[in-house]
C-alpha cells in the first residue's frame, strides 16, 4: 500500500470473491425492532413486534436485532418472546459495555436457537470528551471488558465503536483490534450521525482492513444513518470495500432521518450483481409485504416515490414511457414489480399518458376500439385528465361506453 488506506484487500463474505462469477454472501442484520423503533413515534407493542419478527425470518434475514433489553421491561420481554418464537434467524440483543446491560441482554436472548449479544461504546473524540468523559485507555479497557463479559455467555458477540466514522483512524484501529482479541466475532463500524460520504466510507473500511492485523477473524459490518441521505450509498460502499454484513431497517426507519433501507440495499445488490458481485439470503418478493406491515404497525407512512416499495416505484404515467413499456418492459424498468412483491406494473393514466396506454387499458377492461373511437375517447380523456390528478378504470369505462352508445 502506498497510502494510509492503501490497496483493497480481498473482501469478506461467506464465499470467495476472487472469482468474479461467484457472488459473496452478505449478511443482512435487521434492526427495525431496535434502531427502527427508536424513530420518534414508532413504538410497537409485543404482538406487533412478534409479527414483524416472523416476517423478517420468513424473508430470510440473517440476524434480527430484537431490542435493547435493559431499556425497559417491555423491551426485555419482547426480545425474550422473539428469541423463543424465531428459529432460523439469529436473535440479537443490544447492550452498552456495562455488566447489567450485558447480563440483561443475555437473559433476553439466551432462549434463541442462535443468539448474539451486541455491545457498543462510543469512540470518537466528541463522545469521549463530552458524553463519556473517558480517556482513550479507559475506552479500550471498557470495550474489552464488555466483549469479554458477553463472550462468557455467548460465542457470537458483536462490538460497535459508536460514532466510528468520526473516530481518529489510529484510535479506531486500536479499539477494533482489542475488541477482536477479546473475542468479538463481528465488528460493526457505525456512521452514527450520518456524516460520512461514500468515498470516505470506502476509505475507512479499506484502511481498517489494511491496518488491523486480526481483522479477518471478525466479520466487518456497516451501520449507516441517513441524516444526509447517504445511508444506502454508504452501506453499499462499505460492501464494495469488503464489509460482510449490512445493518438496516425496513423502510429505512430509525433515529432521526433513519437507517439504511433494507429493501434498497438488497435490491441494489440483486439488480447490480454485475457490479457488486454480492448476494443475500433475502426473498425479495417479501419486501413490499414487510414494508406495508412495518408502516401499518408504526404508523409511519411510506412516501409514494420511495425506491422499491413506494406506490409509485413501478408506476409509469408519461405517454413515451408507457408506450415503451407496452413494447418492452426493460425500456423503463430495471427490476420487475413481481420481484419485490407488487402484483404488477402500474401504468397510471393521467394527463401525460398516450393513446397506446389508453387503448391497452380499454382492451383490458373489455373494449376493443376502432381507430376513430379511440381518437374521440382520447380527446375526452385528455380533457378529463386536465381536471383530475388520476384517471381510474371507472372513468375509462364511462368514457368508452359513452362513445360506443353514441356512435
Ligand atoms: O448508530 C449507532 O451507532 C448505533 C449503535 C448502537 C450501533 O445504533
Ligand atoms: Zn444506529
Amino acid at each position: 500500500p502506498t497510502t494510509e488506506t492503501g490497496s483493497t484487500p480481498a473482501p469478506q463474505g461467506d464465499a470467495s470473491a476472487t472469482d468474479a462469477s461467484e457472488a459473496r454472501m452478505i449478511r443482512i442484520f435487521d434492526t427495525t425492532l431496535r434502531d427502527g423503533e427508536q424513530s420518534p413515534g414508532a413504538s410497537m407493542n409485543l404482538a406487533e413486534k412478534l409479527e414483524v419478527a416472523q416476517l423478517l425470518e420468513a424473508m430470510g434475514v440473517d440476524i434480527i436485532e430484537a431490542g435493547f433489553p435493559i431499556a425497559s421491561p417491555g423491551d426485555f420481554e419482547a426480545v425474550q418472546k422473539i428469541a423463543s418464537a424465531i428459529h432460523h434467524s439469529t436473535i440479537c440483543g443490544l447492550a452498552r459495555c456495562a455488566d447489567k446491560d450485558i447480563d440483561a441482554a443475555w437473559e433476553a436472548v439466551k432462549g434463541a436457537r442462535q443468539s448474539r449479544i451486541h455491545v457498543f461504546l462510543a469512540t470518537s473524540a466528541i463522545h469521549r470528551e463530552f458524553k463519556l468523559r473517558m480517556s482513550t485507555d479507559e475506552i479500550v479497557e471498557r470495550a474489552v471488558a464488555g466483549v469479554k463479559r458477553a463472550k462468557g455467555y455467548c460465542d457470537d458477540v458483536e462490538f460497535s465503536p459508536e460514532d466510528a466514522c468520526r473516530t481518529e483512524h489510529d484510535f479506531l484501529c486500536r479499539v477494533v483490534e482489542a475488541a477482536i482479541d477479546a473475542g468479538a466475532t463481528t465488528v460493526n463500524i457505525p456512521d452514527t450521525v450520518g456524516y460520512a460520504t461514500p468515498t470516505e466510507i470506502y476509505e475507512r473500511f479499506t484502511m481498517l482492513r489494511n491496518r488491523v492485523p486480526n481483522i479477518d477473524k471478525a466479520v466487518l459490518s456497516t451501520h449507516c444513518h441517513d441524516d444526509l441521505g447517504m445511508a444506502v450509498a454508504n452501506s453499499l460502499s462499505a460492501v464494495a470495500a469488503g464489509a460482510g454484513q449490512i445493518e438496516c431497517t425496513i423502510n429505512g426507519i430509525g433515529e432521526r432521518a433513519g437507517n439504511a433501507a433494507l429493501e434498497e440495499v438488497v435490491m441494489a445488490m440483486k439488480t447490480r450483481q454485475d457490479y457488486f458481485h454480492c448476494t443475500t439470503r433475502i426473498d425479495s418478493t417479501r419486501l413490499v409485504p414487510a414494508s406495508r406491515l412495518v408502516s401499518k404497525t408504526t404508523g409511519i407512512q411510506v412516501q409514494r416515490n420511495k425506491a422499491i416499495v413506494g406506490r409509485n416505484a413501478f408506476a409509469h404515467e408519461s405517454g413515451i414511457h408507457q408506450d415503451g413499456m407496452l413494447k418492452e418492459r426493460s425500456t423503463y424498468e430495471i427490476m420487475s414489480p413481481e420481484d419485490v412483491g407488487f402484483a404488477k406494473t402500474d401504468l397510471v393514466l393521467g394527463k401525460h399518458s398516450g393513446r397506446a396506454a389508453l387503448a391497452d387499458r380499454a382492451k383490458m377492461l373489455g373494449f376493443t376500439l376502432t381507430a376513430e373511437q379511440l381518437n374521440t375517447v382520447f380527446t375526452e380523456f385528455k380533457t378529463l385528465a386536465d381536471k383530475k390528478k388520476e384517471i381510474y378504470d371507472g372513468d375509462i369505462v364511462a368514457l368508452v361506453q359513452h362513445q360506443i352508445s353514441g356512435s
